[in-house]
């Protein structure tokens, strides 16, 4: 607990004060910083305790500022597990920004589609989730001080902060589906066989990040809502290999756009 008190009150010594959202922008998913007023970026590198991010092409930045009225702290680059990270490093700038002040936390990721109607380039909201990572956040001694040990999981996904995404991508005439994200460890992806479970057990969309930072926001009772970019169709009968995650990437940039607006005019909304 105090690694994370410590990391705040240098955010707060910063100008940090009491943000109203927190954001966690995916893989090629940078647009959204430009739509952020009087942006102040503080470099993860520059904050006492926090993981520093491996993946080149994931920029470690926090970038605070305003849309309208409203302060934001964005996560330019999150932490996965794939990375060699422990699940509490993976969830300490959710916690963190959990200890600033956040009321809402926006999610985005980069997905694969396993339900067949959802093609490459669509933005899809997470209704639930279903963990098969093999690390839990929650793990160890709980930290009563953010939330209690057995915390209820029947609804991760804040209902008004999912309706309000949704109000937001009408307004803009963007469609936006909506189905249950697996979470795998990676960092390879998944064999058709795999593809085939996924669809079976329920999933619409399968990634490596996301499922830790909402279990850590519903152990803080932080509401929070996330939205998939669907980067590559996984039909297990018709399986196109991915050679370069640079064609994953691609396809999120190209979506990137959409999913900045809708970020935007949600937290007007808000
Ligand atoms: N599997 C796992 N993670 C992913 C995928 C996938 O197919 N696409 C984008 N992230």
């Amino acid at each position: 607990m105090n690694t994370l008190y410590e990391a705040a009150d240098f955010l707060k010594q910063k100008g940090i004060h009491e943000p109203f959202a927190g954001i966690v922008l995916g893989t090629g998913l940078h647009q959204f910083i430009h739509y952020i007023n009087n942006p102040v970026v503080i470099p993860y590198s520059d904050i006492p305790n926090f993981p520093l991010s491996t993946v080149e092409f994931h920029k470690g930045n926090l970038i605070y500022g305003n849309i309208g009225e409203k302060k934001v702290l964005a996560m330019q680059g999150r932490f996965h597990f794939y990375e060699g990270y422990t699940m509490q490093q993976v969830v300490f700038p959710i916690r963190v920004m959990k200890l600033l002040g956040i009321q809402y936390l926006l999610l985005t990721n980069a997905a694969g589609g396993i339900n067949l109607n959802f093609k490459k380039g669509d933005l899809a909201l997470i209704n639930d989730h279903i963990n098969l990572q093999t690390g839990n956040p929650l793990t160890g001694k709980n930290i009563d001080a953010l939330g209690s040990r057995f915390p209820d999981m029947s609804e991760p996904y804040n209902k008004y902060l999912c309706n309000v995404l949704q109000q937001a991508a009408d307004k803009l005439n963007v469609p936006l589906k909506e189905g249950v994200y697996a979470a795998v460890n990676g960092p390879n992806l998944e064999t058709k066989a795999e593809y085939r479970y996924l669809k079976i057990i329920g999933a619409d969309m399968v990634g490596m990040s996301t499922v830790p930072e909402v279990i850590a926001a519903n152990h803080a009772q932080l509401p929070c809502a996330a939205v998939s970019v669907i980067t590559d169709e996984c039909d297990p009968d018709n399986l196109q290999p991915i050679n370069n995650i640079a064609e994953i990437i691609e396809v999120a940039g190209k979506a990137d756009k959409q999913l900045s607006q809708i970020l935007y005019q949600t937290i007007l909304s808000l």
